[in-house]
This record gives structure tokens, C-alpha cells and sequence, in this order.
């Protein structure tokens, strides 16, 4: 049976610290620790909202992490510097391997889709200013599921909506809580660790395989031909 790769989009195909630099022009220095607070709490509040099922689109999330981020590390930012770093979410850059990998298992004939809690506009807005229309199938926002990764709908919607079977369905993410949502969704998994520092949750669902890079795809899928 022919195999179907759901990517996730921030922090697998794009570099949500693509933002570092906006924040470098602002706060020098402490850019990097801000930017991991900032990404840290926008995941935490989405875990949050879809415990509570209180959903709210991915950007709230952004943005309320942003307002946190700023109180927490005591950095006083203006309205228009908030909005300017918003709308930088809404431009970052694709990973280097992104777009070679995608092609390459174009080329195997494997079924390429983007698969993200981020909003349909904002993912649009990502996937042309990336230039990465055309490098997938189609994209796959939990936003009609009104809840987030790692909540098993969001799964389930995905395989409806691309039509396939979790069995023939591959999860390629870099965010542990994410492969866990998907195995234990009774899909298979590719853990992408690019920083060999961040440590796999000690959690009975693991990583079908665990590789550094996404160029590293393509001669993976060949052996399970
Ligand atoms: C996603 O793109 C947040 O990385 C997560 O769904």
C-alpha cells in the first residue's frame, strides 16, 4: 500500500525561531531565551485549551504566550512591536532541508501533506512567503476539529480528510508530544531530533525511528520499500 507522510509545520518544515531576528533588532541579547519562553508557552496553551476544550485559534495561543513571555522575562514591548512580531509568525523561514526532502519523496511517489495546529490563513500565509506551494498534497489545519495536537480527533481528522488509513500513515515531527499524539494514534513515526540535546519523553509510545534531519527522509522510506 502506497505510504502518506503528514508533516508538521512549526518546528519541522519551518524554523519557528525563524523570529529571532525581529527580536534581535529588539531585545539584542536576550532574543534566543525570549524566543524559547515565547514557543515553550504557545504550545503550553495549547495543551491547555484542548484539555479544557476551550479552543481558540493557534494565533490567541501565539499571542498570549508573547504577552506572558514579555511580563515573565520583565521586557516592556509596544502594541505595534507586538504586532510586528505577529505578523513575523506569519513569515518565517522553511528549514534548509525542507524543500530538497520534499521533493525527493515527490519522486517516490510517497503522498505529501502539511499537518499543523496553526489557523488555514496563517499556514497559507506560511507555505507562499516559504515559497513551499506546490512541495505538498495539500494542508491539514486542526482548526476544524477545534482542538490541538496532541488530542487523538486532530489525528482522526487528518486521515479523513487526506482519505487514508493510520496504517499507511506516517507522522514526521520534531515535537516529541506530537509523535507521541500520533503513535498512540496507531500511526507510524519519524521523530526529526535536529538538536541532539532535547531528550525523547521517557513515555511507552516511541519513535518509529528517530533521524537529525529531514534530508535523511528520503533514503529511509527506500529501505521500506
Ligand atoms: C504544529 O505545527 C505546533 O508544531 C506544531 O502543529
Amino acid at each position: 500500500m502506497s505510504k502518506t507522510i503528514a508533516f508538521d509545520v512549526y518546528g519541522t518544515l519551518i524554523n519557528p525561531h525563524g523570529v529571532v531576528r525581529e527580536l534581535e533588532g529588539l531585545l539584542g541579547q536576550r532574543a534566543g531565551a525570549f524566543s524559547a519562553l515565547w514557543r515553550q508557552k504557545q504550545l503550553e496553551y495549547s495543551f491547555r485549551r484542548g484539555l479544557m476544550d476551550a479552543y481558540s485559534g493557534f494565533a490567541v495561543c501565539t499571542r498570549q504566550a508573547l504577552d506572558f513571555t514579555c511580563l515573565e522575562l520583565a521586557i516592556k514591548l509596544s502594541e505595534a512591536d507586538k504586532e510586528a512580531l505577529m505578523a513575523a509568525y506569519t513569515r518565517l523561514p522553511a528549514y534548509d532541508d525542507t524543500v530538497p526532502a520534499l521533493s525527493a519523496l515527490k519522486q517516490q511517489d510517497i503522498a505529501c501533506w502539511a499537518f499543523s495546529n496553526g489557523e488555514p490563513d496563517d499556514l497559507e500565509s506560511l507555505f507562499a512567503h516559504a515559497d513551499l506551494h506546490g512541495t505538498v498534497k495539500g494542508i491539514i489545519s486542526v482548526d476544524a476539529v477545534k482542538s490541538f495536537k496532541p488530542d487523538p480527533r486532530v489525528y482522526e481528522h487528518f486521515l479523513r480528510e487526506s482519505a487514508v488509513d493510520a496504517a499507511d500513515t506516517w507522522l514526521v515531527s520534531s515535537n516529541p508530544f506530537d509523535i507521541i499524539g500520533a503513535r498512540a494514534a496507531g500511526w507510524e513515526a519519524v521523530w526529526i531530533q535536529r538538536d541532539p540535546t532535547i531528550q525523547f519523553d521517557c513515555w511507552e509510545w516511541q519513535p518509529s525511528t528517530t533521524l537529525s534531519s529531514l534530508s535523511e527522509l528520503s533514503a529511509y522510506f527506500s529501505t521500506l520499500e
